[in-house]
């Protein structure tokens, strides 16, 4: 694709979605109603172990006409289909009311339907289940163990075990080593819209409205619960409130709404409250990682392990590799990572904004800070010391990779080689600087997309791909009315239901490297078509200004089209994947990841351990920026996020009882506005990756949130002297640690 000056891609356009959002248009999945629908309340497990002996829904049933309490022997039975369906898109093998067994506190033991939300809630809170307790096995304090993949499917996720030369040797014989144990706690996802789900049941086929991440998911998924054809399942999501992983599988509360509608025949509404979300969907695990890091007096590293472990169900494996970092940061010859689970009487974790290389990059980006000190050598000379110039695991060359252009262009806006001692005072508060890498892998989806362009000359785009608020809809109208010549406002879009051209899920900052791909292809095609119509050479033809053109001979769309007698021209294209894979991670022999470097200046209160966060300047290396605006947005929301994981979040086990102490947004603190600075330095390098699709970009979405942690960390060890290894990184770990110093 040229890059023309008047290009719409790499306008800062406004979101699509933002007018109807703003005006409270915008109709979310729990803003569906269905004529007679019921209301869903769950009755949940208030033990951790056991099972459930009988429930008295007598009184619940007193309170009105009309309530329906339904329990495990009410369910239908999950058809044997679902043996067909894997763990993902699936989220857990363990759906609850098919037994008795209570695995985890917080499991749905009944699920109440009334006519209003008041009443089914009322309802719930008069239902009394008898519980017959088990011991509870507390998942932080047992012993880890190996993953089975068989409890789980990760194939193609990253190997559990996994080394390269002689770690353990060259880390006996280097001149500068450390060893640390790093430790983060359970996080939720705290999306703005809890999930939610309407099911309808009517006439053997089932409608879903869904807060989701992935259309097809849900389509299959429940087709098989039931045994349905898939085309019996309609599945519609044009808004998701952010997803952030916590709807990229389906959940069992969406099975337990269609099961609702189909035993008691009307339309089932089940939103979850914010306490919901802690025990019915997943979060990411609490994780220990332990890191031993050597290198030679130059600072070149001669070993790298990274030993990983992380909470799970007792029923399912889920696996956080927070070793991809070990295995793709840094060059160095001898690398070893492994991976453990350790089993427990708790809900199932999953991917969480950032997976893998969120955790991951926390425990080496603070490990290869601490060795840098060791080592005397600055923190941003190791890293480009110890560079990646092809990907450590496989030796293969990257699709494209800009880092050393983020290093210098980050340390030059923000001063990193002139930066102010550590630890000086500015007024009352401590200063300190720190730096880190940011990386996230890249997934790519087989993804479809549909795209007509009329006689009128507008266009229209139709994938069934979700938009979470990040700006798919958005950007794809941009790539389309680029590809075309069009302007913006001649095109429109749909997305977020079945029966439009299948997109790829939205996982893994995924949606554009994927779908966009797709409707650039469509693009291309239907201007190859008109082409041909005009027996025009397709090299030698332009599209512009509404306009197809070659050399001196200009005709408008609508002539052109016209001319051909011709009302509209359609095209169905989809970006495949070699060996008609349906995910692949970078294009074959070319490992893509997307790169940043983060830098930022903290405040520490020496007598009080409040810590702030002054200034960040971040540089990314992420393909060809679509739109600045959005690209910008999902940047800065990364390092919220990224600075919460660091300072604030943390979701605790009450350890006797299983439960999550806090399940909201009081006791589960997350970053406001005036925790971060207004005006976050960020930047993007100019690249277009030729390897990772037509487009030239990779995903952003997950990339920012990587490395803030062990940013953060390097600068109140700057500024205090005291290495913190416990996320979040809280006023009386500072304090507690000052007094050692
Ligand atoms: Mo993302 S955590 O892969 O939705």
């Amino acid at each position: 694709m040229s890059h023309q000056e008047s290009s719409v891609i790499s306008e800062k356009v406004t979101r699509v979605d933002g007018p109807s959002k703003v005006r409270g248009e915008a109709r979310y999945a729990g803003d569906q109603k269905v004529d007679g629908q019921m209301h869903a309340v769950p009755v949940l497990a208030t033990i951790p172990a056991g099972e459930l002996e009988s429930i008295d829904a007598k009184q619940a049933l007193a309170l009105a006409d009309g309530i329906v309490v339904l329990t495990a022997r009410d369910m239908p039975r999950l058809h044997p289909d679902l043996d067909n369906i894997t763990v993902p898109p699936l989220a857990t093998r363990h759906i609850p009311m098919q037994d008795n067994l209570i695995l985890y506190e917080g499991q749905v033991v009944a699920l109440v339907l009334a006519p209003s939300l008041a009443l089914a809630t009322e309802a719930a809170k008069l239902v009394k289940p008898i519980y017959r307790t088990h011991s509870y096995i507390n998942p932080e304090h047992q012993v880890p163990q190996s993953a089975d993949p068989a409890r789980g499917n990760y194939s193609g996720s990253g190997p559990l075990d996994w080394t390269k030369g002689t770690p353990d040797a060259a880390y006996a014989s280097a001149p500068h080593k450390v060893k640390s144990i790093y430790t983060q706690p359970s996080r939720h996802a705290n999306a703005m819209e809890p999930s939610a789900i309407v099911a309808h049941w009517h006439d053997g086929q089932l409608t879903v409205w869904d807060s989701m991440q992935h259309i097809s998911s849900v389509q299959i998924t429940l087709a098989a619960v039931f045994g349905l054809s898939i085309e019996d399942v309609r599945v519609i999501a044009p808004h998701t409130g952010g997803g952030f992983g916590v709807k990229a599988f389906v959940w069992p509360h969406e099975i337990l709404a269609a099961m609702a509608s189909k035993v008691c025949g009307k339309a089932v509404k089940f939103v979850l409250t914010r306490q919901h979300m802690y025990n019915m969907v997943g979060y990411q695990p609490q994780m220990t990682q332990h890191m031993a890091l050597a290198c030679d007096e130059k600072g070149q590293l001669a070993a790298i392990r990274q030993d990983v472990e992380n909470v799970t169900s007792l029923t399912d494996d889920y696996v956080e590799f927070g070793s991809a970092a070990a295995r793709s940061f840094y060059a160095c010859d001898n690398i070893s990572i492994s991976q453990r689970v350790k089993r427990g009487n708790i809900n199932l974790p999953t991917f969480m904004r950032a997976p893998w290389d969120g955790p991951g990059s926390w425990a080496l980006g603070s490990a290869l800070d601490e060795l840098a000190h060791e080592a005397g050598i600055d923190p941003l000379d190791m890293r480009i010391r110890n560079h990646a110039d092809t990907e450590p695991q496989t030796g293969e060359p990257w699709s494209s990779k800009m880092l050393l252009e983020c290093y210098e262009e980050g340390a030059r806006r923000f001063g990193w080689r002139t930066r102010p001692e550590g630890g000086t005072r500015d007024g009352y508060w401590l200063r300190g600087f720190g730096m880190a890498d940011c990386s996230q892998g890249q997934a790519r989806f087989q993804s479809s997309a549909g795209l007509t362009l009329t006689a009128e000359g507008t266009a229209h785009v139709a994938s069934s791909f979700c938009d979470m608020g990040t700006g798919p809809a958005t950007i794809f109208r941009q790539v389309a009315a680029e590809a075309l010549g069009l302007p913006l406002s001649a095109v429109t879009s749909d997305h977020g239901q079945t029966g439009l051209p299948a997109a790829g899920p939205t996982y893994g900052q995924s949606t554009t490297i994927s779908t966009g791909n797709a409707v650039l292809m469509a693009a291309r095609e239907i201007k190859a078509k008109l082409a041909a119509h005009l027996q025009w050479p397709v090299a030698e033809t332009v599209m512009e200004d509404g306009c197809i053109r070659r050399n001196n001979e200009r005709l408008s769309i609508k002539d052109a089209m016209k001319l051909m007698g011709m009302q509209e021209i359609a095209s169905e294209s989809t970006f495949a994947l070699p060996g008609g894979a349906y995910v692949d991670m970078g294009a074959p022999g070319r490992p893509a990841r997307s790169f940043g470097a983060l830098f930022v200046e903290v405040l520490v209160d020496p007598d009080l351990g409040l810590v702030r966060l002054r200034r960040a300047t971040g540089v990314y290396s992420a393909g060809r920026i679509l739109n600045p605006l959005t690209a910008r947005s999902q940047i800065t929301g990364g390092i919220i996020w990224g600075w919460g994981m660091a300072t604030m979040e943390g979701s605790h086990l009450d350890p006797e009882r299983g439960r999550w102490i806090s399940r909201d947004l009081a006791g589960v603190p997350i970053p406001v506005n005036a925790d971060i600075p207004a005006d976050l330095d960020i930047s993007f390098v100019e690249e277009f990756d030729h390897e990772a699709g037509p487009l030239g970009a990779r995903g952003i979405g997950e990339l920012a949130a990587t490395g803030v942690a062990a940013a953060v960390g390097n600068a109140i060890f700057d500024a205090t002297g005291a290495r913190l290894h416990d996320l979040p990184i809280t006023p009386d770990k500072i304090l507690g640690a000052l007094r050692l110093v």
